[in-house]
């Protein structure tokens, strides 16, 4: 159903064909975003008309050069990623795809890393989060410190099959989505709701929300 999909809706990307190519020739996991949820990301990000994005997990940059496609002219897209080699790939990739003016990779623990942000003075309006599950809580806190008002946040895997449902977990990914979720609980400073999503990467779901 994925592909069919894709085949009505996303034409044939041959940008994006090379980065995944690239991505598994580097050995890097299969475990970015799909294309329908890439694009979901992209028209989001224009919806938002955002000039500033931060992603938190780079990855081989796929998701990051989906939402640099909707960045306008003076648009800036940060993204953080801690293992090295990886965001060797996505720089790469971010350079063939013509973007390498409007993406930064900063390499470091995104917790190392955001402050960096702080210093720069840069608010966001479009935030995806998708680095380690076990620190969504924090990412979630330094968003809301990054954001513009009315700034739209994602977070990717707060579904995880379902097993974010399950309070007796011992899986430390698991209890950091849900420790995530336990902080947006009547949150006054966020508006979010949750999608589930299912297709090519299997059972899983987003949280979307509006910072206040
Ligand atoms: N957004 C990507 C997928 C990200 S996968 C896409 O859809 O294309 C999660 C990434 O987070 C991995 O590359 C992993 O190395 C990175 N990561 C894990 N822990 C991190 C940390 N503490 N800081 C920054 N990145 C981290
Ligand atoms: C996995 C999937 C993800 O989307 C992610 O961000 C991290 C890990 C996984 O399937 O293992
Ligand atoms: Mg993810």
């Amino acid at each position: 159903m994925d592909d069919y999909l894709v085949d009505k809706l996303i034409p044939f990307d041959s940008t994006m064909e090379q980065v995944q190519k690239l991505n598994n020739e580097a050995g890097i996991p299969d475990i970015n975003v799909a294309e329908t949820h890439g694009k979901l990301l992209y028209l989001l990000a224009k919806l938002k008309n955002a000039q500033n994005i931060l992603e938190i997990g780079t990855l081989g940059g796929y998701s990051s050069i989906w939402m640099a496609r909707a960045l306008s002219e003076n648009g800036k897209l940060y993204t953080l990623e801690f293992n090295p080699d990886y965001a060797k790939v996505a720089e790469q990739n971010i350079r063939h795809a013509g973007y390498e003016d409007k993406v930064d990779v900063i390499v470091g623990k995104a917790l190392d890393t955001l402050p960096i942000l702080e210093e720069k003075n840069v608010l966001f309006d479009f935030i995806f989060i998708d680095a380690d599950k076990e620190n969504y809580e924090n990412y979630l806190n330094w968003s809301l410190k990054l954001a513009n008002p009315g700034a739209l946040v994602i977070a990717d895997n707060v579904v995880r099959n379902g097993e974010v449902f399950d309070e007796t977990t011992e899986d430390a990914r698991v209890k950091g989505v849900q420790q995530f979720m336990d902080a947006l609980v009547n949150n006054p400073a966020i508006d979010s709701t949750a999608i589930q999503t299912v297709g090519v990467k299997g059972y899983d779901g987003f949280m979307i929300g509006i910072v206040k």
